[in-house]
């Protein structure tokens, strides 16, 4: 068949005519393809940027007084993991800014009387925000050290020892100082959470821990065996293979990079959590949840589990 091709800019199209019949194809794509694909890129991730600077005030430059000052530089003295309004002027300087979509968790206005749990803290942003909305008591837990974390044995043999051994807590410390806190901070593995030892809590939540755990139906079972109420499971969701579906789709990463051991798909978390006897489980957010300064999109997604 006799063929003619036509390229204007990214598209290029062609016609192939013979006495079957005709065929045209229409494309996008080459170098000018790339170029106006790249140009999207960067502009979209310069809006993103003005939309979290906007959202995120830094450290004050002058801070208001001297209490001030001294807190912005015990602020500045470690790294941050999440943005926390401690006060006086100042926020951590955070990876992560779950401010801005805090509405979107309908949490209750008030947790008055009820015990609370904070799976996988970091820096305490999501205990210190339930002990704000009045819970009676709150319990923040993550692991002791850095080499306590899911690190595959690869991975491991390549840390350094100081570096396993290095305590993890500093910013939670200092914010919960600044913040004159009451929520308790333990040490230990979502991995054996036990009713005898723990209680059980009304509310718990898990956020952004399950995609670093090699065994998350294991986690959200011990969850379970804890809270009687209600879990909030937020997590960060695959678009790969999100939404294909009810298949309780995940795919197995392995742990090699940033300890990401599995990447979900929502009917994957609906299902690990009903598998841990949660006894229904619904949806009530998904957004995108941009890491500082990274133009990389991070789906999350916020599952209420019941246990009734
Ligand atoms: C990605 S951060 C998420 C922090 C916080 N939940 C949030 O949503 O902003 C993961 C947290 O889970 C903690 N973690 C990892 N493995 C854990 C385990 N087995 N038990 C409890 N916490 C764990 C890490 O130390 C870290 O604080």
């Amino acid at each position: 068949m006799p063929r003619k091709s036509l390229k204007v800019g990214p598209l290029h199209a062609s016609l192939a005519a013979g006495r079957d019949g005709a065929e045209v194809t229409l494309g996008l794509g080459g170098a000018a393809w790339n170029r106006w694909y790249k140009g999207l890129a960067d502009r979209r991730r310069a809006a993103r940027d003005v939309a979290w600077n906007a959202a995120v005030p830094r450290l004050p430059a002058e801070p208001a007084n001297p209490e001030a000052a001294a807190l912005a530089a015990r602020v500045a003295s470690v790294g941050w993991y999440q943005t926390i309004d401690l006060g006086h002027g100042v926020l951590t300087p955070g990876e992560f800014n779950h401010i801005p979509h805090l509405a979107k968790y309908r949490l209750p206005e008030t947790l008055a009387g009820k015990r609370v749990l904070d799976i996988g803290t970091f820096d305490g942003f999501w205990a210190f925000q339930f002990e704000k909305r009045g819970a009676a008591e709150v319990m923040a837990l993550d692991v002791e050290t850095f080499g306590d974390i899911d690190f595959p044995p690869n991975v491991r043999a390549g840390m350094a020892d100081d570096l396993l051994a290095t305590p993890l807590g500093r910013g939670f410390a200092i914010a919960h100082e600044a913040l004159g806190s009451r929520v308790q901070r333990r040490t230990g593995s979502v991995y054996r959470l036990d009713a005898a030892e723990w209680g059980r809590f009304d509310v718990s939540h898990i956020g952004n821990v399950l995609v670093h755990l090699r065994d998350p139906a294991l986690a959200l079972q011990r969850m379970r065996a804890v809270t009687e109420g209600v879990a909030i499971i937020s997590e960060m969701v695959d678009p790969d293979i999100d939404g294909l579906g009810d298949a309780p789709l995940m795919r197995y990463m392995g742990g090699q990079v940033n300890c990401n051991w599995w990447r979900y798909s929502t009917a994957s978390l609906r299902q690990l959590a009903l598998d841990a006897g949660f006894a229904r489980v619904e949806e009530v957010a998904r957004f995108n949840l941009p890491l500082r300064d990274s133009a990389r999109d991070q789906r999350q997604v916020v599952l209420l589990a019941h246990t009734a």
